[in-house]
C-alpha cells in the first residue's frame, strides 16, 4: 500500500479548512434539519455513493475532529482524533488540515467461500493530511472510505524523519454518539480487557452505562438507527477496546503490551480501519457489515481450493462432559480406537472431518510449558489413524492447544505444521486458554513476557500462524483468538474462530447460554465474521445430565443462523443415532453459501436468516427466538415468484419449548410457491430450520 508524501500537498494553503466556514455550514444546517448534505467544510467532507452518509473532518480549537451524518442528521457528533506518542507527547493539538485528495471505487469481487459468493465494494474515499503546527510538524494522513452502509477510516503514518520509529502509548480516537431520541441509545456489549477474553454473555444496557467494551459493539437509538463500532484489518497493531469516558462519549483504549507502548511500528505504516456501520434495522446492520471485508486487502494466497468449508465431528464434547479427558490416563479421549470409531461415524454420515483434541503430549501444564506439538501420547497412533481416515474418505482436523504459551507454539510451529502436513491434515484448531494478559512469550534472551490475547504481539502471531499454515495448505480455526476483523479476505485459510461464548458453556458454563444468546450474537459478534459455535447437542443435556435451555429444533436452526465455514456436529455419535430426524438435517445442511438474507430480527429477541447453497438452487432458512414463543410469517419473496418449491421443515412441536417438551419436534414436507409467506411458530427457547428445493 503506497503511502503518499503529504508535505508537497501542504504548500497549497488555499484549500485549508476555515473554522469559521465549518461553523457557518453547521449553523445553516440547523435551519435545514432534514437536508441530506454534510454538516461541515465541503473541502473536507466525503459522502457515500448514494449520498446518505457523510463524514466531515474539521479543526476545532486546534484539534482534528470528525463527524458522521446520515441524511443530514448526526450519527457521530464531533469526535477527536489523535495519539499519545511515547517520548513524543500528544499528537493532537495545534493541527491544520491539508488538501484532500479523493477517489471512488466500485468493484464486485468473489469470495472463495463465505456467506455471500459476491461482495460489492463501493465507496468514496478521501485522504487528508493532518499537520501539526509549530516545532514538530508531524503529519499523519487520515484516509476515509464512505460506503452506503458505513464508514471506515484509518491513520497512515508517512515516512518522515520526525516520526520514523513510532511508539504509540495510546490512540485517542473518539466516538461521540448523537442521542437519536430522548431516551438515548441502548447498547449490547461484552467487557473489554476482562479475564475471560470474549467469552461473556452480552450486557444489554443504556449506552451511557457501558464501561470498557470489546468491539464489535452494537447500539440502537430510539429512532431505530442501529450502529456498530468495530475495526478492520487488524494485523500488526493492538486491538482497541471501546472505553466510555462520560455520557455518550467513547474513546479507543488499546490492549496493553509488555513493552509499555502498546504499538511499536516503523513508518510508513497504517493503523487498522476504525469502522462505523449504520442501518435502520438489525437485518440491515448484518448486511452492511460486509464493509469489514471490503476494508481488508484482497486474497494474498492465490488458489485456496484446499481451504474447504466442511462439517466436522470430533473427540471433544465427551471431554467437556468430563466423561473423557484430554490428558492420557484411564479416561483418555484421543485413543486410536476412539478415533477410528469417530472416523467410521463420520464416513457413515457424510461428515468431512474428525477433530481430535488431546492426542499430543503435554496436557495440561501450567501456562502450557510442556506441550509437544509433534509427539503423540502412547495410546494414539497418528500414522494408523490418518491412514484409516484416508481410506474412509474422511479428514482429520488437528488441534494445537497452547494454554496461552504462544511463544512455545511459535518455536515449535514449523515442526508442528510439518507433522500435520506429512499426515495429510488440512485444518487445525488452535487454542489459547489463558486469562486475558496471560499470553506467554520469551524475549530472545529468554526473559518471559506476558501479553494480551488482543495486543500487537498476538495480532502478529495469528498472521504468522496462518501464513505458516498456508504454506502447507492448512486452514485455521482459532479458539480464544483475537477478534475477527475480516482478515479472512486476505488469508482465506483463516477460516473460523471462537471469540464468543460457544457451546462448551452449554456443558459446564454458569449459567449456560440462554436462548437470547444467538439472536444477540447475530447482530453483535457475527457482524465481525464466522464463529465456531460448535452446535448440534441433540441430547439437550450438558455435564451430569443438566438440561440445556434450548429445544431440539433450535439446535438445528443454529446451523443456518450462526455462520461458520467449519461447522461442528458437536454431540456424541450415540446421541445422534437416538435422534435420526435431527441427524438427517445436520447431514444435509450446507456450510458454504451463495448469498445470505437476514429476513427479520431484533437484537436479543429473535432472528430469521435465509441462505442459498453456494452453486445450488436450494435455500435454507433458520429461525431462533429468546425465551418467548413467537409466530413468524417467512416472506418467501426472495424466491422466484410462483415457482413451486418443496419445503422440508424441522420445527418445534405442540407442547414444545423450554418449559415443555424440549424434544417435541415436527418434521414435515410442504409444497409452497415463491412469493408466498410461510407461517411458523417457535416455542420458548426454540426455533426452526427448513430447506426449500425447487419442485422437480
Ligand atoms: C477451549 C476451547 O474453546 C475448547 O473448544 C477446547 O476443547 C478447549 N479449550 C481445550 O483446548
Ligand atoms: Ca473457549
Amino acid at each position: 500500500m503506497p503511502i503518499t508524501m503529504p508535505h508537497a500537498r501542504l504548500r497549497s494553503p488555499t484549500r485549508w479548512t476555515h473554522p469559521a466556514l465549518a461553523c457557518f455550514a453547521a449553523l445553516m444546517l440547523l435551519a435545514l434539519p432534514s437536508a441530506a448534505v454534510a454538516q461541515g467544510d465541503p473541502d473536507h467532507t466525503a459522502c457515500s455513493p448514494d449520498g446518505t452518509l457523510c463524514f466531515a473532518l474539521a479543526i476545532e480549537g486546534g484539534i482534528a475532529t470528525y463527524r458522521v451524518d446520515r441524511e443530514g442528521a448526526p450519527v457521530i457528533v464531533p469526535s477527536k482524533l489523535g495519539f499519545q506518542l511515547h517520548g513524543g507527547g500528544k499528537w493532537q493539538n495545534g493541527m491544520e488540515l491539508g488538501e484532500a485528495t479523493r477517489a471512488s471505487h466500485d468493484e464486485t469481487w468473489e469470495q472463495p467461500w463465505g456467506e455471500n459468493r459476491l461482495v460489492r465494494d463501493r465507496y468514496n474515499e478521501m485522504r487528508v493530511p493532518i499537520v501539526e503546527q509549530g516545532r514538530a510538524q508531524r503529519v499523519i494522513d487520515l484516509v476515509v472510505r464512505v460506503f452506503d452502509g458505513g464508514v471506515g477510516f484509518r491513520y497512515e503514518f508517512p515516512d518522515q524523519p520526525q516520526l520514523a520509529d513510532v511508539k504509540i502509548d495510546e490512540e485517542l480516537t473518539e466516538f461521540n454518539f448523537a442521542p437519536g431520541g430522548d431516551a438515548g441509545p441502548e447498547a449490547w456489549w461484552i467487557p473489554g480487557g476482562e479475564w475471560n477474553r470474549y467469552e461473556y454473555l452480552y450486557h444489554h444496557t443504556p449506552a451511557n452505562q457501558v464501561g470498557m467494551a470489546h468491539s464489535p459493539i452494537t447500539f440502537r437509538r430510539q429512532d431505530g438507527l442501529h450502529i456498530s463500532i468495530h475495526e478492520a484489518a487488524l494485523s500488526d497493531y493492538s486491538a482497541f477496546w471501546l472505553q466510555r469516558i462520560d455520557g455518550l462519549h467513547f474513546r479507543t483504549f488499546l490492549a496493553p503490551s509488555s513493552q509499555g507502548s502498546k504499538v511499536h511500528r516503523a513508518a510508513p505504516f497504517a493503523t487498522p480501519w476504525r469502522t462505523i456501520t449504520v442501518a435502520t434495522d438489525a437485518p440491515g446492520l448484518y448486511a452492511a457489515s460486509d464493509i469489514l471485508l471490503n476494508l481488508n486487502e484482497p486474497n494474498r494466497l492465490g488458489d485456496v481450493g484446499w481451504a474447504k468449508p466442511q462439517k466436522y465431528v470430533g473427540i471433544w464434547w465427551a471431554m467437556h462432559l468430563d466423561k473423557w479427558s484430554w490428558n492420557d490416563g484411564p479416561k483418555h479421549g484421543a485413543t486410536t480406537q476412539h478415533t477410528l470409531d469417530y472416523i467410521d461415524f463420520a464416513a457413515a454420515h457424510g461428515f468431512d472431518s474428525v477433530l481430535v483434541e488431546g492426542w499430543n503430549k503435554g496436557w495440561w501444564s501450567e501456562s502450557g510449558r510442556n506441550f509437544q506439538f509433534a509427539e503423540a501420547y502412547p495410546d494414539f497412533d497418528m500414522d494408523r489413524v490418518t491412514a484409516y481416515a484416508k481410506k474412509r474418505g474422511v479428514e482429520i482436523m488437528g488441534h494445537h492447544e497452547t494454554a496461552g504459551n504462544a511463544g512455545l507454539y511459535e518455536r515449535q510451529l514449523d515442526e508442528a505444521l510439518d507433522y500435520y502436513e506429512r499426515h495429510g491434515i488440512h485444518s487445525v484448531k488452535t487454542g489459547y486458554v489463558a486469562d486475558a494478559g496471560g499470553i506467554l512469550r520469551e524475549d530472545p534472551d529468554g526473559t518471559e513476557q506476558w501479553e494480551y490475547h488482543d495486543g500487537q504481539f498476538m495480532a502478529r502471531h495469528h498472521v504468522l500462524v496462518v501464513e505458516a499454515a498456508a504454506r502447507r495448505h492448512i486452514a485455521v480455526d482459532a479458539h480464544e483468538p483475537i477478534k475477527d476483523t475480516g482478515l479472512r479476505r486476505t488469508y482465506p485459510n483463516m477460516m473460523t474462530r471462537e471469540g464468543a461464548r460457544g457451546f462448551e458453556y452449554m456443558a459446564w458454563g454458569e449459567p449456560p447460554n440462554p436462548p437470547s444468546h444467538e439472536p444477540t450474537l447475530l447482530f453483535t459478534r457475527m457482524l465481525s465474521g464466522p464463529f465456531d459455535l460448535t452446535p448440534g447437542i441433540v441430547s439437550l443435556e450438558g455435564r451430569d445430565g443438566r438440561p440445556l435451555p434450548n429445544t431440539l429444533a433450535r439446535q438445528l436452526a443454529d446451523y443456518v443462523v450462526i455462520y461458520s465455514p467449519l461447522q461442528m456436529a458437536a454431540d456424541l455419535p450415540e446421541n445422534y443415532l437416538k435422534r435420526p430426524d435431527a441427524l438427517a438435517f445436520i447431514e444435509q445442511v450446507p456450510v458454504d453459501w451463495e448469498q445470505t438474507r437476514v429476513l427479520e430480527g431484533q437484537i436479543g429477541e429473535y432472528a430469521v436468516v435465509a441462505r442459498q447453497r453456494r452453486g445450488g438452487a436450494d435455500w435454507w432458512v433458520g429461525g431462533v427466538t429468546d425465551d418467548h414463543a413467537r409466530k413468524v410469517a417467512i416472506d418467501l419473496s426472495f424466491l422466484p415468484a410462483d415457482r413451486p418449491y418443496v419445503a422440508e421443515i424441522w420445527r418445534d412441536g405442540p407442547g414444545g419449548g423450554i418449559d415443555g417438551d424440549r424434544f417435541a419436534m415436527v418434521r414435515e414436507t410442504r409444497r409452497i410457491n415463491g412469493g408466498d409467506s410461510l407461517p411458523i411458530e417457535m416455542m420458548a427457547g426454540g426455533g426452526f430450520a427448513l430447506s426449500l428445493r425447487p419442485a422437480n
